[in-house]
């Protein structure tokens, strides 16, 4: 979306009352629980945002929650904008974008994922440390390389010391981004898993890195709703996501909070 865009939306946002705050979530599937966490909580429709798009997935609210944590203000987005939607990366990017121009130091990005590698179970939660995305558009700019890196390792070991200290198991791994709709195949999962990935999802790379352009600080987290096809032996539908989503979303909440209670 223009820059223009994106102003009017934060334009609509400060007649709410939405002016910044000290960190973001972008909610996956299922995973939009958390919002229920915040205190002195304000949801606002994406439909009564004026200029924001239109969410269309089941499992997805598309709620703007504001809130607080403690002392930290807080905005969960309840609902993103997928390619597979049929949205063009401005659109999908746009969350990234609003919070930029809100001044948001920090962004906390989540999704639903298939497990690739075998040390992963569905419903274990992991951090993303790493991503790739052969083949697959990341950002608008193209007419120069652009020397954007994504690397966690400065917050890493922070990050899963706290996880242990919470007892909240955590793996760490590598996410596969995938366009969808389609779920993949098993000759593609097994090509995945061959380089290197540890998940296979349809979203939070592009946001990842489009943040880390920005400068906004980012930490991404999958959720193991489903092991990848050919891996489980299943078929796979978008029920499953959603019910293992349910089962795991309380630790992911837990997280989540200390996370932005510890400013990582
Ligand atoms: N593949 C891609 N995206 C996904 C999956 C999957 O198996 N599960 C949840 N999102």
């Amino acid at each position: 979306m223009k820059p223009a865009e994106i102003h009017d939306i934060a334009q609509a946002l400060a007649e709410k009352a939405v002016t910044g705050a000290d960190a973001a979530v972008i909610l996956g599937s299922g995973l939009g629980d958390f919002a229920d966490r915040l205190e002195n909580r304000t949801d606002i429709p994406y439909a009564e945002i004026n200029g924001m798009p239109e969410v269309t997935v089941t499992g997805h609210s598309g709620t703007l929650h504001y809130g607080t944590i403690g002392s930290k203000r807080i905005i969960a987005f309840g609902g993103r904008f997928h390619g597979y939607e049929g949205h063009g990366i401005d659109v999908s990017l746009c969350l990234v974008h609003i919070a930029h121009k809100l001044g948001i130091p920090r962004l906390i990005i989540s999704n639903a994922a298939g497990g690739v590698s075998s040390r992963l179970h569905t419903g274990d939660l992991m951090l993303i440390n790493d991503f790739m995305s052969p083949g697959y558009i990341y950002s608008k700019r193209g007419s120069t390389p652009s020397y954007t890196r994504f690397d966690n390792g400065n917050v890493r070991a922070k990050i899963l010391q706290l996880a242990a200290d919470e007892n909240i198991p955590l793996q760490h791994g590598t996410y596969f981004y995938v366009k969808g709709p389609t779920y993949e195949t098993k000759a593609e999962v097994r090509a995945y898993r061959t380089m290197g990935a540890d998940v296979v999802g349809m979203s939070t790379a592009p946001e990842m890195l489009e943040a880390t352009r920005l400068g906004i600080g980012c930490i991404g987290i999958s959720l193991v709703t489903n092991m990848a096809t050919g891996i489980s032996h299943h078929k796979l539908d978008h029920s499953e996501v959603k019910e293992t989503a349910e089962s795991r979303k309380e630790d992911f909440a837990r997280l989540v909070i200390r996370l932005i209670e510890s400013d990582l």
